[in-house]
C-alpha cells in the first residue's frame, strides 16, 4: 500500500517551497501559504505533533506539511504505529476518529469539525441493529467511511483498498455491507459474495456517468482511466481499472501512462500530476467539499490551540476498535 513518510527536520521556507513547486506557483505560494506553512512546520516540533493527510488534501498540505499521506488504509496503519504526542488528521471526521480509536492516549486533532462524508451520515447505529435484526447471523462489513457508533456495531470494517481481502477472509456466501451502495456492488461483482446493503452514496463519485467515461476516450484516444469504487458499477464498467486512491497511485508509479484520467476527487490528480510532471492529465474534476475544509490557517490555528480534539466514549470505542483492528490484522 503506498504511504509515504516525509522526515521532520526544521526546514527553511524555501526548503518548504521546493516540496510543492510542481503544483503550487512561487506567488500563490509566498502570498498565500508561506507563513502558515512555516508556522505549521515549527509547532509541530514544540507540540511533537504529526500530519497525516488523505490524498484528496491540497498539493500544499499533501506535499508542504504532511508528514503522511496515503489512503483511508495507510493512514488507520500509519495512525497505529506514529511516534508522536499529537496526531493532526487533515481529512475527515471519521479518518480522525479511526485514528483516536487506534491512539486512545494521544491527542487527535481535526482542522474542521464539520468536515463529515455523505456516507457517514447516511447511516446510524440504530439503523445497523435493524440490519442485523433483519438478516441474523449475517457478519457486518462496514466501510470505513462511518461513524465510530456504526464501527460499533460490526464485525469488521474494511476500505476500498482492502474489500475483496476482507470479504473473502469471512468465507461466507452472505455479508451486509454497509453503507456505500455502489463499493458494495462493485465488491460483490469481484468476489462473488451476496451482498445485502444500504442506500449510501459518495456525494462525490455519484456525480460520474458512463458518458463522461466516453467522452474522455474520444477526446483522449489512448486514455487509461482509473476510477473510485465508490462510483457507479456502470462508470466502474467503463473504467480501465477501479481501485482506492492508492491502487490508482500505484498504477501510475508502475505504468507511467502518457494519459491518464482519474475519476475521483480533484485533489487526486494534481497531488500526482505534481509527482509524475510526465503524464499528461485529463482531469474530469469532482470536488470533495468535505476534504476542502482542511487549509493550512486551520492546521496552523489546530495546533495553536490544540482544536478540535476528538473523543470517542469508552464504551463504543472498545467495540469500533477491536471492527477496525479485525481488519487491520488483514494483510
Ligand atoms: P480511499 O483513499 O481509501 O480510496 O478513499 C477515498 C475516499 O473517498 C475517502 O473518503
Ligand atoms: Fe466522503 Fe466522498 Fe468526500 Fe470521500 S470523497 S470524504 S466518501 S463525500
Amino acid at each position: 500500500m503506498t504511504q509515504t513518510a516525509i522526515p521532520r527536520p526544521v526546514i527553511t521556507t524555501d526548503a518548504l517551497y521546493e516540496r510543492v513547486r510542481h503544483a503550487v506557483p512561487q506567488v500563490e505560494w509566498q502570498a498565500s501559504f508561506a507563513d502558515d506553512a512555516a508556522a505549521i512546520m515549527a509547532l509541530k516540533q514544540t507540540r511533537n505533533a504529526v500530519v497525516l493527510a488523505h490524498n484528496y488534501q491540497t498539493p500544499e498540505i499533501f506535499h508542504g506539511v504532511a508528514d503522511v499521506v496515503g489512503d483511508s488504509l495507510a493512514l488507520a496503519r500509519e495512525a497505529q504505529e506514529v511516534d508522536a504526542d499529537v496526531i493532526v488528521l487533515a481529512g475527515v471526521h471519521f479518518m480522525a476518529e479511526t485514528a483516536k480509536l487506534l491512539n486512545p492516549s494521544k491527542t487527535v486533532l481535526v482542522p474542521d469539525l464539520e468536515a463529515g462524508c455523505s456516507l457517514a451520515e447516511s447511516i446510524t447505529a440504530a439503523d445497523v441493529r435493524a440490519l442485523k435484526a433483519a438478516h441474523p447471523g449475517v457478519p457486518v462489513v462496514t466501510y470505513v467511511n462511518t461513524s465510530a457508533d456504526v464501527k460499533a456495531e460490526s464485525d469488521i470494517c474494511c476500505t476500498s483498498g482492502n474489500a475483496v481481502k476482507v470479504i473473502e477472509s469471512l468465507g461466507v456466501e452472505r455479508v451486509i455491507m454497509i453503507p456505500d451502495e455502489y463499493l458494495a456492488q462493485n465488491i460483490a461483482a469481484q468476489t462473488g459474495v451476496e451482498v445485502i446493503t444500504w442506500p449510501g452514496h459518495c456525494e462525490v463519485h455519484e456525480r460520474f456517468t458512463p458518458a463522461d467515461i466516453r467522452t474522455i476516450r474520444e477526446e483522449n484516444p489512448g486514455v487509461v482511466v482509473l476510477a473510485h469504487p465508490e462510483c457507479p458499477p456502470e462508470v466502474v464498467a467503463e473504467a480501465d481499472l477501479a481501485g482506492s486512491t492508492a491502487q490508482m497511485q500505484a498504477y501510475v508509479e508502475q505504468r507511467q501512462p502518457a494519459t491518464l484520467a482519474l475519476i475521483t476527487e480533484c485533489s487526486m490528480s494534481d497531488n500526482l500530476a505534481a509527482l509524475h510532471p510526465d503524464v499528461r492529465m485529463v482531469r474530469p474534476c469532482a470536488m470533495c467539499p468535505h476534504m476542502k475544509r482542511s487549509t493550512l490557517v486551520k492546521i496552523r490555528r489546530s495546533l495553536e490551540t490544540m482544536t478540535a480534539e476528538v473523543t470517542i466514549d469508552e464504551s463504543v470505542a472498545a467495540r469500533a476498535r477491536e471492527a477496525v483492528e479485525k481488519m487491520l490484522a488483514i494483510r
